[in-house]
């Protein structure tokens, strides 16, 4: 049965809008202008009617005189929100006791001669105010509701100009936007793959690329020098705040770069991509090797708003036992935090203790045994009495390869906590401050605990670091890589590397990290040929478009500037995605499920 609608609805006809919703002005009082949009809000007082009419530039008030246009005021009377409407009037400007400075068109309102509905609506699941807070649930299960809230849409429309921008200016640097494909093969680092069933080959399988990274490769070997692609990766990997299973990289591969040419294409890139919300940076950023970022900050992404921890072993007497030889005294400082109660420090130690850390949180304390060697900290840490420094060694060594760094990390992790913690009576982090850098020569292989090997840390295609290269067998965990990390507040925001071109360094690699020849070539095959066909020197990186666009738009999770993103399981609430499937349609894919 078609459903009747509650009110009589007009047709568009030839109806044309003569101005957005955001457009007029007191200049333009007089005028007729015609607007379509949606019934953000209604008033009824009676002989007067007032509409908020909102597209997506803005929001107009619209009125309704019952004395003046009965038949008009009585439409306007069937008006509910989310009404699709188009109405025409003249342009009045609003006595000076209503005009609404908070709106740029505040200062005028249309005098409704005629309306037409367009469409009605069935009342919202929640209202489009964003001062109302609204479960994410429901949000994500009525995305299409949830997009027109007025928050949504600035994110949307920031995403869609951060797009454009970031379009024009690689463009302007020489860039070439080349496609490469969804259904690929397995590669390399394939656990994390979404497959996809191929019909016409029974028992295959494509797989969606976690990114475009062998194919820009190639792209290079091609001799397109200069590629870059705004680019949809598939990745099955858990979820958080700033991970999705489908997620945007702003993706760029060059011949012939050096590190330096990269960071020359993606700091001007940035520049352009900030000026979309008025803001600017300086360059160079700064840049850390990975080795002085963990000995500053025990984290391979600094948030730079807060200040680095300073090793001071240093200051104290070789006899302080502070912590377990040959292990590091870490000064942790956060700047005006105020003083700490009893249960406040409590915590901060019970977080540090958890990951392994001594600490000495009672700076008063320590200071009575250790009078000089305090000041010298507070001097080198340039701290207040009004902040706050937590000193931090451990009891014995970490049993791991790089025992040291694993310090670092837990005085990092511990950092972090307590800047956080603190960061809401004292806006230590603020989000409308920016602060980029680059990390640099990453070490080239990672420990993997559970396959008790060697893996690369980036991915295997990453150039070693030339002095670096004779080490990869003997010393992997001193190996550095020609990698680079783009950090901007304590996210990392791209990833990058020069790339190995060079086909007897790659088997090198391959080697070091346990693959046998025939593995390499089953896993990385037509890789390995180009390589063998004039491989130039190259070099890319791909920024996580998400993420940058969530830090521009003040956002703390990725899901607020996806139109449509998954929930943290990674479910469509709306479409109901992932669902299953009929057994005919598995029939034909031949796929037969285990049931248990
Ligand atoms: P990487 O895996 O580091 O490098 O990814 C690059 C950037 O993509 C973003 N990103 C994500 N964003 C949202 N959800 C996810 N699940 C997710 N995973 C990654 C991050 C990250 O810094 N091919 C290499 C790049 C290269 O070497 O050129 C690559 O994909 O912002």
């Amino acid at each position: 049965m078609t459903p009747t609608t509650s009110v009589p609805l007009d047709f568009l006809g030839d109806l044309r809008r003569t101005h957005h919703c955001g457009e007029l002005r007191a200049s333009n009082a007089g005028n007729r202008a015609l607007l379509m949009g949606w019934v953000h809000r209604r008033r009824d007082l009676g002989g007067v009617i007032f509409i908020h009419l909102r597209d997506r530039e803005g929001v107009t008030q619209c009125v309704f005189h019952e004395d003046a246009l009965p038949e008009v005021h009585a439409k306007a009377e069937l008006l509910r929100s989310e009404f699709v409407v188009a109405v025409e009037g003249i342009v009045e400007r609003r006595a000076p006791e209503v005009v609404n400075p908070n709106i740029p068109t505040g200062e005028i309102e249309i005098v409704v001669d005629k309306v037409w509905i367009l469409n009605e609506s069935r009342t919202p699941p929640f209202p489009m105010e964003e001062t109302v807070d609204v479960s994410e649930e429901a949000r994500l299960k009525y995305r299409f509701v949830d997009l027109r809230r007025p928050r949504m849409q600035r994110n949307i429309i920031l995403r869609s100009k951060i797009s454009f921008a970031t379009r024009e200016e690689l463009y302007r640097q020489g860039f070439l936007e080349i496609e490469t494909p969804f259904m690929t093969r397995q590669t390399p680092e394939g656990a994390r793959d979404y497959l996809v069933p191929c019909r016409v080959q029974p028992g295959t399988f494509y797989a969606l690329p976690q990114s475009p990274q062998i194919f820009k490769q190639l792209l290079m070997v091609s001799g397109y020098e200069k590629y870059f692609q705004i680019v949809r990766c598939f990745r099955d990997e858990d979820l958080r705040a700033d991970r999705q299973p489908e997620f945007t990289q702003i993706d760029l591969e060059m011949s012939f770069p050096r590190q330096e040419d990269i960071f020359n294409t993606i700091e001007p890139l940035i520049k352009a991509v900030l000026k979309v919300i008025g803001r600017d940076v300086d360059t160079p950023f700064l840049r850390l090797t990975y080795d002085q970022a963990m000995r500053m900050y025990g984290i391979d992404k600094p948030d730079l708003r807060l200040p680095p921890f300073h090793v001071v072993n240093d200051l104290f007497p070789a006899d302080a036992n502070l912590t377990a030889a040959g292990m590091p005294v870490v000064a942790i400082h956060i700047p005006k935090t105020g003083p700490l109660s009893r249960k406040e420090r409590d915590e901060l130690k019970a977080y540090g203790q958890e990951r392994g850390l001594r600490v000495y949180d009672d700076i008063k304390r320590l200071e009575r045994d250790f009078a000089d060697p305090v000041a010298a900290v507070r001097k080198r840490l340039d701290a207040s009495e009004e902040d706050l420094i937590l000193i931090c060694g451990v009891g014995e060594p970490p049993k791991t390869h790089r025992p040291e760094e694993d310090v670092f990390k837990a005085c990092g992790q511990l950092r972090l906590f307590a800047g956080q913690k603190y960061n809401d009576r004292h806006k230590l982090l603020d989000p409308t401050v920016f602060r980029f850098l680059w990390v640099v020569d990453f070490p080239m292989f990672e420990w993997d605990d559970e396959d008790n090997r060697w893996v690369a840390a980036h991915h295997p295609f990453t150039s070693v670091l030339d002095e670096h290269i004779d080490k990869l067998t003997e010393d992997p965990a001193g190996c550095r890589a020609k990698s680079y990390d783009l950090v901007l507040n304590g996210v990392e925001l791209g990833s990058g590397s020069i790339r190995i071109h060079r086909r007897d360094v790659q088997s090198k690699v391959f080697a070091a990290l346990g693959f046998t020849p025939e593995e390499a070539r089953h896993r990385f095959g037509f890789l390995l040929d180009a390589l063998e066909y004039g491989a130039p020197p190259h070099g890319g990186i791909a920024l996580g478009l998400d993420r940058l666009v969530m830090i521009l738009a003040g956002e703390t999770s990725i899901r607020d500037v996806i139109p449509f993103p998954k929930t943290a399981k990674g479910t469509d609430l709306m479409c109901d995605a992932p669902s299953p499937v009929s057994d005919r349609i598995l029939r034909e894919l031949n796929i037969t499920l285990r049931r248990s």
